[in-house]
């Protein structure tokens, strides 16, 4: 099967990359920018792909490639920092520009011949760089420019060498999967044999390498991505894998009952339900930042996996079903990007662990996992049902936890779920849940003043959690939804709506 190397130069879009070209059909991975050019001789990848990146070509220690790398006779497309550096090593001059282009810039065709057959001009590209290709190297051709940006894009057809300014890989250039089909497939000659089977099939065999004979725990959270994680290594290892589903006291209502009863019914799992709801809320009394509460949970999560462990016996590994997005905001150590906040399944982990990592998902974004879910036979309301976080409603109470606050915002979140659901709205939507404030304000019921909380209603579209817009629901919808809060949940008499995207918020408050 042909496959596609990315190598990473630290763009925050490069495991992007990698999607839009597996969603073209192609299987594609990414690898650090110095992997060492014996490695892409011997899997000799059909095509390479140079990412993005925050650096200047001429920065001192900026990641760089061999000039032999584009000896190799393998389709090689570089993707703004990519370009530039390609031009660099090939005889070409980068220059700073005089204004930095961010946003959206329009791309006029030169030559329709190569990388840009079938390019409509004029069409909006997505540019986010400081330099630019000034004197394209030996033996290139300039085929697209933008008003200010003359080498946009740049090839050698003898070479098969490419190079864009622009992402191709983002949703805002609107031609960018085409120009990435016409690498892959025109330029490159590969052929469309990638399919979430085959991805399956690689990962059990990854497992079972990573594995051995040993056993894993794996944590059910009640969502998507650790119930397909699960379903995966029970897949490559069978019964040596017990999932673990922790009452964390933060759960939706009804939540942990439910799901259990699914879980070792539906999918055969071996499941060991734990309710330690208790030792969660006490450790977060009086707790106020969002990052510590999210490392307390971590850090709980594994004080209890390590428990269960210990009764199991030997067991070094553990199951988690983190997935591209989590990996990113978490751990962003070479993007441009800054620590977002820590989800738990990554940045909440405590430093010292005892269990190796099995992360089957890491690579994926959430729409390859409901895809890789369908295929393993997960039902389909299961598969869509909206994301929850790790942390849970803690990360939904702002402020301290508390058992009151839980049952407010229970509540909330329970009638907000059912009137979205009737308004048939709940699958058009990434997310709709309650936050509650840690604020009062007056309001009048009956003719009483009442002093109460506030509750936010966030109601959010996205593809990929990446970034995120708010939803503008129907008034009469919004309208249902805040009356049945102030009559039917004790405690709060306002409701608001969050009409912030992402960025500049982010999707949970905290
Ligand atoms: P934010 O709030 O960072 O959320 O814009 C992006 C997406 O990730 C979900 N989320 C989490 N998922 N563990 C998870 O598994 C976490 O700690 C976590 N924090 C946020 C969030 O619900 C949204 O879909």
């Amino acid at each position: 099967m042909d496959k596609v190397f990315v190598l990473d130069f630290g763009s925050q879009y490069t495991q992007l990359i990698a999607r839009k070209i597996r969603e073209l059909g192609v299987y594609s991975e990414v690898f650090p920018f110095n992997l060492p050019l014996s490695r892409i001789k011997t899997e000799n990848p059909g095509a390479i792909i140079l990412s993005g990146g925050p650096q200047s070509v001429y920065a001192p220690e900026s990641p760089t490639v061999s000039e032999e790398i584009f000896q190799l006779g393998i389709p090689i497309l570089g993707i703004c920092y990519g370009l530039q550096i390609m031009a660099h090593v090939l005889g070409g001059k980068v220059k700073p520009s005089k204004k930095r282009e961010y946003g959206f810039a329009h791309l006029d065709v030169k030559d329709r011949k190569g990388l840009l057959s079938g390019i409509k001009d004029r069409g909006q590209v997505w540019m986010s760089h400081g330099d630019k290709v000034h004197d394209v190297p030996p033996g290139f051709l300039i085929s697209g420019r933008t008003s200010n940006c003359r080498a946009a894009v740049i090839e050698s057809q003898k070479m098969k060498i490419f190079g864009v300014q622009f992402h191709p890989e983002v949703i805002h250039t609107t031609q960018g999967l085409r120009v990435l089909a016409n690498f892959l497939f025109r330029q490159a000659g590969l052929k469309k044999e990638w399919k979430m089977g085959s991805f399956i099939q690689a990962k059990v065999q990854e497992i079972r390498d990573q594995v051995g004979k040993e056993r894993v725990i794996c944590g059910l959270s009640g969502g998507v991505d650790s119930l397909v994680a699960s379903l995966i290594i029970h897949k490559a290892i069978k019964d040596r894998l017990t999932c673990i589903f922790v009452d964390n006291g933060l759960l939706r209502k009804g939540q942990f009952q439910e799901l259990l009863k699914s879980f070792r019914h539906q999918f055969s799992l071996n499941v060991i339900g734990v309710d330690a709801s208790e030792s969660f809320l006490e450790r977060l009394e009086r707790v106020i930042s969002p990052e510590r509460k999210r490392k307390i949970i971590g850090k709980e999560f594994i004080r209890i996996f390590e428990q269960e462990a210990k009764k199991i016996g030997k067991v070094p590994f553990l199951g988690q079903g983190t997935i591209y997005p989590d990996v990113i905001e978490s751990n962003p150590v070479k993007g441009p990007s800054s620590k977002i906040k820590s989800h738990h399944n990554v940045g909440g982990l405590p430093k010292n662990l005892s269990f190796r990592l099995v992360e089957p998902l890491k690579e994926l974004f959430k729409d390859e996992v409901r895809e890789l879910g369908r295929e393993l036979g997960v039902e389909k309301d299961f598969i869509l049902q909206h994301p929850f976080p790790g942390p849970g409603l803690a990360v939904r109470i702002v402020g301290e936890v508390t058992r009151e606050r839980l049952k407010i915002i229970r509540e909330a979140d329970e009638i907000l779920i059912q009137e979205i659901k009737k308004a048939r709205l709940y699958n058009k939507l990434w997310q709709a849940f309650t936050v509650l404030l840690p604020v009062k304000s007056v309001g009048v019921m009956g003719d009483r003043r009442t002093y109460q909380r506030v509750v936010v209603l966030r109601l959010v579209r996205s593809v990929d959690g990446m970034t995120a817009d708010w939803y503008p629901a129907n008034t009469d919808v919004l309208s249902r939804i805040s009356s049945r809060i102030v009559n039917e949940v004790d405690g709060v008499n306002r409701v608001v709506y969050d009409i912030t995207a992402k960025p500049p918020g982010t999707i949970e408050w905290e």
